[in-house]
């Protein structure tokens, strides 16, 4: 983690950064730790006030060191007032939110009211740089917008540069990430955005759109990778084998790499089903279908179900059972709640009528059909069962027979492989797993030819074929 500031900018520019989130916090904080003169542009009063006063109001290791830091150090500012942000920048960075609407496709309205009040707020030339995630074809729109609230003779070049980082290792991604992609219709401006980096990370030139695509098709492969996971998952469920050695085997091959190669409940967060979505409305939009990404929504969507079909099955029925679920967040480390699964497994349960009462160390405040207690134990109280919904490393440290004696019944479901399962099971727990079941017989069909090659692979042993034949 960084102790040291990293200032070595060999030509420090003045930057703004427009939005105070996840990937504009940490940027802001990190270009001003590069040594660049960095004012925040936040538009929400609770996280501008927090900022003020000190406080970051997100969770990301080291961040609040970095901020504190580079603002002791003048390098870094908050404002909420356009023109104060925009006194100096000639570079904006773009880092607002672009949620999806109800049908899949991003809203791109924070993004619009943002470049116009930038635009207007100056008549010098800028360069706006977009890394908020966004369909391709927007740097385009975004380049339209600005032409028309520009001042007479003021020049917006509208630059993508997509980011990459990895909540609860936000920082760590900023300073060492695998790849800067930058995406400029003029050559010389993509260049000016990629030195502001100063890393010697690989650099990955392209025009605007294929920059913009980069981030969509990477987060879409994660996604079909972890579908992809859970389709092995299931199978080795109905073949009575466990998944965690099979994608592990699967994954030690290089050209495949075990990251994001682990079966749970499916993906989630803020990016991977935002993105996905994202991706197939770009496809109709221009009439292209994209199966793969498709298949990965809707194995996506089975993972979960899957995880309360079993309970259910486990239980006899939800209807009325009393069950405790660890975790909120859509991955440890981490307080966002954003697409959680484990929020989206509380939901599950408590559709078919389930009593639910869930935890987590560290999630934020999210709206859920159920109580949030403060201590693992409470939710545990009385339960029929346990869900394990984010791996938190708290979880994997429990006593089983402490919480076992609290329970109704020594049920637990580990959907994110979290536990060491053996010592629950001595501790009388019935340990549920995904990617982990009593086999299914085979099918006759299946198993009939499966038998007969067998033997009569048996028969060719026992009369050896003619050497040459
Ligand atoms: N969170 C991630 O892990 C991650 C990773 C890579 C890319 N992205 C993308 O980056 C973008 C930002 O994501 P985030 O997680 O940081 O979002 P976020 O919601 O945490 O932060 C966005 C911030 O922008 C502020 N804002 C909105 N409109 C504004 C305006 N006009 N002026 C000033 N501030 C304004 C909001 O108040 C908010 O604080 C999204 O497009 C997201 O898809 C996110």
């Amino acid at each position: 983690m960084t102790s040291i500031t990293h200032g070595h900018a060999e030509r420090p520019t003045d930057l703004c950064i427009v939005g105070a989130g996840y990937v504009g916090l940490t940027a802001a904080a990190c270009f001003a730790d590069l040594g660049h003169r960095v004012r925040c542009l936040e538009a929400s009063p609770a996280r501008l006030g927090l900022l003020r006063r000190g406080v970051v109001p997100i969770f990301e290791p080291g961040l609040d060191e970095l901020v504190a830091r580079n603002v002791a150090a003048g390098r870094l500012s908050f404002t909420d007032d356009v023109h104060e942000a925009m006194a100096e920048a000639s570079i904006v960075f773009m880092c607002v939110g672009t949620p999806p609407r109800a049908d899949g496709t991003p809203d791109l309205g924070q993004l619009a009211c943002a470049a116009r009040d930038v635009v207007t707020s100056t008549g010098r030339d800028l360069i706006l740089v977009n890394k908020s995630t966004v369909p391709p074809g927007t740097g385009e729109a975004l380049e339209l917008l600005s032409e028309e609230h520009a001042a007479p003779g003021q020049r917006i070049s509208v630059v993508s540069n997509p980011e990459f980082l990895r909540e609860s290792r936000a920082v760590e991604d900023f300073f060492h990430p695998d790849r800067i992609v930058v995406g400029a219709e003029d050559a010389e401006t993509g260049r000016r955005v990629a030195e502001l980096y100063e890393m010697g990370t690989p650099v990955v030139l392209s025009d605007r759109r294929g920059a913009e695509l980069v981030k969509y098709a990477s987060n879409v492969f994660l996604a079909i990778k972890i579908s992809f996971a859970n389709e092995i998952a299931g199978l080795c469920e109905r073949l009575g084998t466990d998944a965690t050695p099979v994608l592990r085997g699967v994954g030690l091959d290089s050209r495949i790499g075990t990251q994001f190669l682990s079966q749970g409940p499916g993906y989630g967060g803020s990016c991977l089903p935002k993105d996905l979505s994202g991706l197939l409305a770009v496809g109709e939009a221009v009439g292209y279908e994209a199966p793969l990404a498709a298949a990965a929504e809707a194995t996506n969507a089975r993972a979960r179900r899957s995880v309360i079909d079993r309970l259910e099955t486990a239980l006899g029925g939800l209807n009325g059972a009393r069950i405790g679920v660890l975790g909120l967040a859509f991955k440890p480390g981490t307080d966002d709640t954003r697409d959680s699964p484990a929020v989206d497994l509380v939901r599950l349960l408590v559709e078919r009528g389930a009593i639910v009462h869930a935890q987590d160390p560290l999630a934020s405040p999210v709206t859920i059909p159920a109580a949030r207690v403060d201590e693992p134990l409470e939710a545990a109280r009385d339960a029929d069962a346990l869900v394990v919904a984010t791996g938190w490393p708290e979880y994997a440290a429990l006593d089983p027979e402490i919480v076992g004696r609290a329970m109704a019944r020594r049920i637990i479901f580990d959907a994110v492989n979290a536990l060491p399962s053996q010592a629950w099971r001595d501790a009388g727990f019935t340990v549920y797993g995904v990617g982990r079941g009593a086999p299914t017989s085979f099918h006759p069909v299946v198993w009939a030819p499966i038998e007969w090659a067998l033997r009569s692979g048996a028969v060719a042993a026992a009369a050896p074929a003619v050497a040459g034949a």
